[in-house]
């Protein structure tokens, strides 16, 4: 007989003399001659009673049955007498399918700290809270697919290995065949020479480069995959390895870009609001109350748009003690970003036109030639949670600020004939998928939405 997910069965139209579900135990009561199992398989955060009595030919088993014990459970969906549900199963074959330890399973039914939780990564994922993150997780996800398919864009892959660094932030983790030790030195001095790729390599920290000269063939595209930084920040906001969305669009301009940051980021809250209200509840419940009224203001409400310029001013009539002093020229905190979103405008802002030498070579310069046509996306709580731009299609101005920030116009080759042939203003941006988890479900650390979290010294599972 097929199993039936419990979610389904939770939401069966009317009862069923037969219907067989798995899951693991949550808790089992026991009353004389009888127990009560409540059963999740994760198909959703809800639970469903199952009613075990002596003339299940197992019967005896249920002595074994701990929380965290897997079961195959068969018998009768039944309308259930008790409040707060509508079925349960009353059980006729019961099959314990893997024990779990009452002693030593470290999930007993109580309230664990975060921090104790993530020492235990490989067995999060089957609590309440955990799993409601990753359904959210995946839920958005498709949203997000749904969202630039509705609208066009093609799905592209970029590279994950990469011989440039995209930000020129110098925050790449290399990657080498090269023995770590006595690797012997050739002729030219350079070790990369013998190296897998001969020359130096690493993990991408943005498949923008690429996803821009695919949009200049394909229109419009967006990536959606991993990207790696070796930021040393412990932050509770940066991961080494975390999912980034990057559309990229030809024949636009930076409005066209704040446009499509806003619209974007409103319906994949719009899509989890409608399709994830039971895992929302828990995190507006018991993680954090003003999660839903939040949500529901960035739906309907406008996105606030000002210039750094704007925003400097906002931040220096501020009477706060920043950490990091305020003045012109000086790159937002994250402490000034969500003062910014939180106090000062209390919904998401869109910073536009920042100093060209906070930002990346490939911004476009503005006609001030002091700033560049950068938006961020700053959201409450969060701070920053978009970063794009309009790109520089001018080829000598393009060739002007690599050389300006440093870099060598060689390893440019083939980015800068993307300017020689049939040049076009494109603009796009790169989101945090993490960042926007954390906005989604109030979760204040982003290794509390991705399952198995990479940060500095945490590489385990
Ligand atoms: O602002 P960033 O560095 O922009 C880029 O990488 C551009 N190449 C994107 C583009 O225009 N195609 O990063 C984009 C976003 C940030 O706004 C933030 O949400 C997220 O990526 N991000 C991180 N998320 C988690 N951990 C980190 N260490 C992150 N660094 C950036
Ligand atoms: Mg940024």
């Amino acid at each position: 007989m097929q199993r039936t997910q419990i979610l389904d069965a939770l939401n069966a139209e009317g009862p069923k003399a037969e219907i067989r579900v798995c899951g693991w135990v949550r808790t089992r009561r026991d009353s004389k001659g009888f127990s009560f199992l409540e059963l999740n398989d994760g198909s959703c955060l809800t639970n469903i009673q199952v009613i075990v009595d002596e003339s299940v030919p197992t019967y005896q088993v249920i002595k074994d049955v701990h929380t965290g014990a897997s079961v195959d459970v068969r018998g009768e969906l039944v309308e259930s007498p008790g409040k707060g549900q509508r079925w349960e199963v009353r059980c006729t074959e019961l099959i314990l399918l893997g024990v779990a330890d009452a002693e030593t399973f470290p999930l007993q039914k109580k309230r664990h700290t975060d921090e104790f939780l993530r020492t235990i990564a490989h067995l999060r994922p089957r609590t309440n809270k955990y799993g409601a993150a990753f359904r959210i997780r995946s839920e958005a996800s498709y949203a997000v697919h749904n969202f630039y398919r509705e609208r066009g864009f093609f799905h592209v892959h970029t590279p994950i290995l990469t011989g440039s660094d995209c930000e020129g932030a110098g925050e790449m983790f290399r990657v080498t065949t090269l023995p770590v030790t006595g690797a012997t030195k050739p002729e030219s001095g350079n070790y990369f020479e013998n190296d897998f790729f001969g020359r130096e390599s690493s993990l991408t920290v943005s498949g923008q480069l690429e996803a821009e000269l695919l949009t200049m063939g394909l229109g419009r595209v967006y990536t959606f995959g991993p990207t790696f930084r070796a930021e040393n920040s412990n932050t509770p906001r940066h991961a080494a390895e975390f999912w980034m969305i990057e559309p990229e669009m030809a024949f636009a301009d930076i409005n066209d870009d704040m446009d499509l940051g806003e619209a974007m980021t409103k319906h994949v809250v719009q899509h989890v609001l409608d399709h994830c209200a039971t895992d929302l509840n828990l995190f507006a419940s018991f993680v954090d109350k003003e999660l839903m009224g939040r949500l529901e203001t960035l739906v309907k409400e406008p996105f606030a748009r000002v210039t750094y310029t704007e925003a400097i001013d906002i931040l220096l009539a501020a009477k706060k003690d920043w950490e990091y002093p305020v003045s012109w020229g000086c790159d937002l905190q994250t402490e000034h970003e969500r003062y910014l979103a939180e106090e000062h405008f209390r919904k998401p802002v869109i910073v536009r036109d920042y100093p060209k030498e906070i930002k990346a070579f490939y911004m476009r310069l503005n006609d001030d030639n002091k700033t560049v046509a950068a938006m961020d996306v700053l959201v409450p709580r969060i701070g920053e949670l978009i970063g794009g731009s309009q790109r520089e299609e001018r080829l000598d101005v393009l060739e002007a600020r690599i050389r300006e920030t440093g870099q060598n116009l060689d390893d440019y080759w083939w980015y800068l004939d993307s300017r020689r042939f049939g040049s076009v203003p494109h603009a796009g941006f790169g989101m945090g998928f993490e960042r926007l988890l954390m906005m989604l479900t109030g979760i204040t650390n982003i290794r509390d939405v991705i399952p198995f979290p990479r940060t500095p010294n945490n590489i385990e599972f």
